[in-house]
């Protein structure tokens, strides 16, 4: 069994890979920074197969080269983990547009591509599961993190829709959605954590429940009671309302 993981250089995807290892699952792990992966390859290797491979998903000619090397090894992706994922925090009329459209290109564009692929391989064998990293932002606007938050919103509806169109076909799509997590992330968008104190998950316990969500029969998973009761009440309020409310526990 195979699972390919995105962005398993750090937080939720380099715990998951812990997690699919001790499951006696071979990794294909991805992310840019080769040292990282190496060093969970050192760290897993010995049990299972890991084959790394450092390459930059935001761009288009580096997700054509994921293709190539899962080609060469001829092996089976079980599960495909798309996770990497980046956000950016601050107002967007003061942001860098390059940044914000990287942030499009490897949240919806490449996650797209990559099931499109390995999807479509999934469905001719008949069987397979796709876990897409959505987050709790999917569930509203997010102001401060306008187009971060309309990523995940795509990402859900995505994997909903996909999960739908191949429920007779043997592959499963699930729509993962953590809530605040501790991991890289908040430094890599220069997001405080100050707000989320007390609220935010391991990422460990996270992957976790990926590894669950990957092997059970939601399609639809939300990370911890208090988010999925922040989601579940976001569907009772207007939606404009629920902007100005998440804009004021963002506002720095
Ligand atoms: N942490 C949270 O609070 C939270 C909440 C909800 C949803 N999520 C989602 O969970 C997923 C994982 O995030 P995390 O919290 O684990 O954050 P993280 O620790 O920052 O991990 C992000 C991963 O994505 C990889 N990545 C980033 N840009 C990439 C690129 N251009 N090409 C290839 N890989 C790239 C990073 O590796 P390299 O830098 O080595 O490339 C890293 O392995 C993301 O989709 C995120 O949106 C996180």
């Amino acid at each position: 069994m195979w699972a390919l993981i995105t962005g398993a250089s750090s937080g939720i995807g380099m715990e998951a890979a812990r997690i699919f290892a001790k499951n006696g699952y071979n990794l294909f792990l991805v992310a840019r920074r080769s040292e990282r992966l190496e060093g969970l390859k050192l760290e897993l290797g010995t049990s299972v197969e890991v084959v790394t491979a450092p390459l930059d998903l935001s761009m288009a000619e580096n997700i054509d080269e994921l293709f190539l090397r899962v080609e060469e090894l001829d092996i089976d992706i079980d599960v495909l983990v798309n996770n990497a994922g980046v956000g950016e925090y601050g107002e967007f009329m003061n942001s860098d547009i390059e940044k914000q459209i990287k942030i499009i290109d490897l949240n919806v564009k490449t996650l797209t591509h990559i099931a499109r692929v390995l999807g479509d391989k999934m469905k001719k064998r008949g069987c397979g599961t796709i876990v897409n990293v959505a987050s709790t932002a999917a569930f509203q606007a997010v102001p401060y993190m306008a187009v971060y938050g309309a990523t995940k919103s795509y990402v859900l509806s995505f994997s909903l829709a996909l999960s739908a169109e191949l429920e007779e076909s043997g592959v499963t799509v699930v729509a993962f959605c953590p809530g605040a997590t501790k991991t890289e992330f908040q430094e890599v968008g220069s997001l405080k954590t100050s707000k989320f104190r007390g609220k935010l998950l391991g990422s460990e316990t996270v992957a976790k429940l990926l590894y669950k969500a990957a092997h059970g029969n939601r399609r639809l998973v939300v990370t911890g009671v208090y988010n999925k009761l922040l989601v579940f009440s976001s569907r009772l309020m207007p939606r404009y309302f629920i902007a100005k409310l998440v804009k004021k526990s963002y506002e720095a």
